[in-house]
């Protein structure tokens, strides 16, 4: 058992998947089932934190004793983040954010008897949450963890990735992830290297996603 070391903190996490409308009945997703992102806000409730769980097209139920905010766009998750992130002690963005949207969205389902043979889509960047978090000022000593999901087979090259990435994006620590067919995403176990904004490994673990998830949590201050 561990214990109760969160008690009295606020942890925000987001989980799954955003998707981009094309049309009303359309979309651009991703195959994140939620599952790590659930299994850190259960461990974080666990171990006594009071948790924001940002969920978005959840595979899985949201734990019990967290509370939950459902979303849908990268948009969505953004103002949700940014209103939330503003009292967190600890923000983990373990959700799969689309980066780019359908640049407009069709008010009726797209027609392939009008369309023809190709149908073009234009898409346009979201805003990336996590840069645009750590550029504001939170509460005094808040851990700011991002997620790599990547598809590179390469170690070496799997952290330069990750390494690149916490510097880029400012956050206190980066989550980097192999990610592909069968790895990864929908899974029930993960392997994972935890990477410091200046690039160290601080560490390294595998097993379920609750056992990655109490990995996670054990680096916090
Ligand atoms: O750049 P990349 O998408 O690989 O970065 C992944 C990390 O950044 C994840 O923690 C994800 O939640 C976050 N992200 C974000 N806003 C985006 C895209 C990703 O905050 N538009």
């Amino acid at each position: 058992v561990r214990p109760r070391d969160l008690l009295g903190r606020r942890v925000l996490v987001t989980a799954g998947g955003t998707r981009e409308p094309l049309d009303p009945v359309r979309f651009i997703g991703n195959r994140s089932s939620g599952r790590q992102g659930v299994a850190i806000a259960a461990a974080a409730a666990a171990r006594g934190a009071e948790v924001v769980l940002v969920a978005a097209h959840l595979e899985i139920p949201a734990p019990q004793g967290v509370t939950v905010r459902e979303v849908g766009t990268a948009r969505e998750l953004r103002e949700t983040v940014l209103a939330e992130g503003a009292t967190a002690d600890v923000v983990v963005m373990a959700a799969a954010v689309a980066d780019y949207r359908p640049e407009t969205v069709a008010d009726a389902k797209i027609k392939k008897e009008a369309q023809g043979e190709e149908l073009v889509l234009r898409l346009v960047r979201n805003p990336d949450i996590l840069s645009e978090l750590t550029a504001t000022p939170g509460r005094d000593g808040r851990t700011v963890i991002g997620f790599a999901a990547e598809t590179e087979p390469d170690r070496d090259a799997l952290l330069a990735l990750g390494r690149a990435k916490a510097a880029r994006k400012g956050v206190d620590l980066l989550v980097v992830n192999r990610v592909g067919w069968t790895e990864g995403f929908a899974t029930e176990s993960n392997a994972i290297v935890v990477v410091s904004k200046g690039g160290d490994i601080v560490t390294e673990a595998s097993g379920s996603k609750r056992q990655v998830a109490d990995a996670i949590l054990d680096l916090l201050p």
